[in-house]
């Protein structure tokens, strides 16, 4: 099967400049779309086929679309940004592409090209130069490629046609109100995913999953969710939609991948980027109890969570059924800015792109 070229056809009607500057001056988070999407279609026998750019627009879907009833759905979430230079860019989008096809194994879904993958995200963004937010700032525009199943029919087994789209949102920083340190509400009673389930792919399910979790946190006062695995309910698993990591003075450690956690992009680049710096990163276990003794006698000196849309966000207090601390002085840490810093200036182009994660696309 070839793999189909995106046919442009633009909007006879995008908003005027300034309904664009209007929206763009507050764009909040997820909340505004641009003028067009890319959509590329998936049969059994055929493969992909009529992939295009189209005006932005409501889809219209049979009651009995099989994803409303069973989700086959996967989905991505990466950023463009505008550089100093002028120049837009996305961060590592092969490994969003590669993600993708991961979630998309695990949910018995067909495996899309890489380069097509790209080539739609690459053909939106051109198109919507103007969406992208100017340099300087955390604004960008977010990306949201997804994918769902779209036979009609009742009956449990994977749809024989899915529809791939992608679609982007010019974003303020995730957390309004800049780097403030979060609560979380450490997770003893639901559990987000276990070994040999599905925690590992970025499927609508997981997400759904999560909301009475998140309710249940915020009747504790809390920000976020931290999660724990599903058979001890101690080890430290990853935060809402961010992946967790622990400083131990100049050491840093991240959750290990243990199939029940989504292997985030930030997380494997900031390894890396710790490195660079000086530091020592590992991937390890660490439990709740740890989490608690490590802050009582002072080792554990920062906790942050990290991920595409909040980017680094320092972890300021925990509370559970049976305890509350606050992390350390409940300030943002040292280490936990300046590894900010370094992933923003990357991402911006303030700083050199020395391992060529950088994707330019204008
Ligand atoms: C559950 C979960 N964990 C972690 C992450 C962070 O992943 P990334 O750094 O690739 O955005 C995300 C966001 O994609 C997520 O949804």
């Amino acid at each position: 099967m070839t793999t189909p070229t995106i046919e442009l056809k633009p909007s006879a009607h995008p908003l005027s400049d300034a309904e664009r500057e209007a929206i763009m001056a507050n764009p909040g988070f997820g909340r505004h779309f641009t003028d067009h999407m890319v959509t590329i279609k998936w049969t059994e026998g055929r493969g992909w086929h009529d992939a295009e750019l189209v005006p932005y627009a409501p889809l219209s879907l049979d009651p009995a679309n099989m994803t409303l009833h069973y989700a086959q759905t996967i989905f991505e979430g990466l950023k463009a940004y505008r550089r100093a230079d002028g120049t837009i860019a996305t961060f590592r989008p092969e490994a969003n592409a590669e993600r993708f096809n991961a979630s998309a194994r695990r949910m018995a879904m067909p495996e899309l090209p890489p380069e097509l993958f790209l080539a739609a995200c690459d053909t939106l963004v051109t198109q919507e130069q103007a969406w992208v937010p100017g340099a300087g700032g955390e604004e960008t525009l977010y990306l949201r490629p997804f994918m769902f199943a779209t036979e009609v029919g009742l009956g449990v087994r994977p749809s024989n046609e899915y529809l791939f789209i992608v679609i982007a949102s010019p974003s303020a920083p995730f957390f309004a109100g800049g780097v403030k340190p979060v609560t979380v509400w450490l997770s003893e009673e639901y559990v987000r995913a276990v070994k040999g389930g599905t925690g590992a792919a970025k499927t609508g399910g997981n997400y759904a999953a999560s909301l009475a979790a998140a309710a249940e946190a915020k009747s504790h006062g809390c920000d976020q969710v931290v999660w724990l695995d599903a058979f001890e309910h101690r080890w430290i698993e990853e935060m809402g939609g961010m992946n967790l990591y622990f400083v131990y003075g100049n050491k840093i450690v991240t959750p290990e991948l243990t199939g029940s956690l989504l292997p985030g992009i930030t997380r494997d680049s900031l390894l890396t980027i710790a490195r660079d710096l000086g530091y020592e990163a590992v991937e390890g276990r660490i439990s709740t109890e740890d989490w608690k003794r490590g802050n009582e006698d002072g080792t554990l000196t920062e906790v942050f969570a990290c991920g595409t849309a909040a980017v680094i966000t320092p972890v300021g207090a925990v509370k559970s059924a049976r305890a509350d601390w606050t992390q350390a002085d409940g300030q943002p840490g040292e280490v936990t800015m300046k590894l900010r810093k370094a992933l923003l200036d990357l991402q911006s182009g303030a700083s050199a792109d020395t391992h060529g994660w950088m994707h330019q696309i204008v």
